[in-house]
């Protein structure tokens, strides 16, 4: 039956995604069930969407009562739940507005075009440059492709928006070096995902705060993939200290319906004025009132506390696999986002995994990244890196050095 339908995609789907060999029909929980009746464990969440898995009780009763309801409307009408849904987010990270897209790369336009108008607004046309990371992902619409910081994603598309600087991430001295009186806002993942789970160190957050406020420029903090959850608190700005003037969230917002924030500080409010922004589909009644409905899951079934312990537990097998094999250089994340570098491609891996019913990822080549369900159970940590552990055990031999790998990361 798989091979079946894999051959039509491949006739009618434009290949741009580096597929893996199977269907996928339904999922349950922690679980995803392929065409053919397979079930594999699913580590990496539709890409960090599914944070409460699949088929939530909960979630789907929303969907449905809302479905009957009303499904999307002009944003041009009010509707009870963008209104909901914004004060909440409001509470939980302080900041004073919200404005709803679709997807992550519609959010980061979004800030973009905040932070050129208020740059004009502050120093005229000539405070438009963005400062954004080295190694960071942020999107494949255009503005958010030309501050991604890997020439692989753009290369062939150029050239992309004027006035973009990079930086290393962490590089304090560099980054003093490219903000300017011309920088309207520094673009920061406060942990980069794609870029292969690498934290961003609160020196380098207090520093870009302060470069910001002396040059009058926006911070803006891309949570879009490390945001709601992932980290075990509600945003992973709260444990540094520094907060952003404007926070872009996404991914697992609208429990799998798109659904993407743009969140600002008070004295942004009123920056963009009426008719300036928009999208058609942006906060939908029906995402809007998902997105009340996983806030309150969230809350209620006390997931950020799951997360640490579940996310504990990933850490120390992740841990003990470093410790095993040459062939791991390093496990970063907090959470349930992590990342093992590798000194070998990780794919063969991925694909192993697969064959043995877990579903995993990899970035940059060589990390296998880890976002599953914020729901993982600590025994289904163990089901997914029990399998982990065979594959590795199958692929490499055991270590014979003596060289110490420390997870990094609170
Ligand atoms: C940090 C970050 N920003 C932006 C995006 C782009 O989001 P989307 O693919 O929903 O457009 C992603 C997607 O992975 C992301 O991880």
């Amino acid at each position: 039956m798989a091979r079946e339908l894999l051959r039509r995609d491949d006739q009618h789907l434009i290949p741009v995604y580096a597929r893996y060999p199977v269907v996928m029909e339904r999922g349950e929980g922690c679980h995803v069930f392929d065409v053919d009746g397979r079930r594999y464990l699913d580590m990496m969440a539709g890409l960090g969407v599914n944070a409460l898995g699949h088929g939530h009780p909960r979630m789907m009763a929303a969907m449905i009562d809302q479905a009957a309801k009303m499904v999307h409307v002009s944003p041009q009408y009010s509707n009870p739940w963008p209104g909901k849904l914004a004060e909440q987010l409001c509470a939980l990270s302080g900041m004073a507005g919200v404005f709803f897209s679709t997807g992550g790369s519609e959010a980061v336009e979004g800030a973009l075009k905040l932070a050129r108008t208020h740059g004009r607004q502050r120093g005229g046309a000539q405070k438009h440059e963005l400062v954004a990371l080295r190694g960071s992902y942020h999107g494949r619409t255009f503005g958010s492709l030309s501050v991604t910081g890997q020439d692989k994603y753009s290369i062939d598309f150029g050239p992309g928006l004027p006035g973009v600087r990079f930086v290393d991430r962490d590089d304090v001295a560099g980054l003093r070096a490219v903000v300017s009186e011309r920088t309207c806002a520094i673009l920061i993942e406060p942990v980069l995902g794609e870029g292969g789970v690498k934290i961003c160190s609160r020196e380098f957050l207090e520093t870009a705060r302060a470069l910001s406020d002396e040059q009058g420029a926006l911070l803006i903090f891309d949570e879009i993939q490390c945001g709601l959850g992932r980290l075990g608190r509600w945003f992973a700005f709260e444990t540094s200290g520094v907060r952003p003037d404007v926070l872009i969230l996404g991914k697992p917002l609208g429990g799998g319906i798109p659904l993407s924030a743009l969140l600002v500080t008070e004295s942004l409010f009123h920056s963009f004025g009426v008719a300036k922004h928009g999208s058609t589909l942006g906060g939908t009644p029906l995402a809007c009132r998902l997105g009340m409905e996983f806030l309150a899951v969230m809350e209620e079934e006390g997931v950020l506390a799951r997360v640490q312990a579940s996310g504990e537990r990933m850490r120390e097998r992740l841990e003990a696999l470093a410790k095993q094999y040459d062939e791991v250089v390093e496990v970063r994340g907090e959470g349930l986002m992590f990342g093992m570098e590798m000194t070998v491609p990780a794919r063969p891996l991925v694909e192993d995994a697969l064959r043995r019913g877990v579903m995993l990822n990899c970035v940059q080549g060589n990390v296998l990244r880890f976002l599953p369900p914020l729901i993982l159970t600590e025994a289904q940590v163990d089901e997914g890196l029990d399998v982990l552990e065979a594959v590795m055990a199958d692929h490499f031999s055991p270590a014979v050095s003596t060289r110490t790998k420390i997870a990094v990361g609170a």
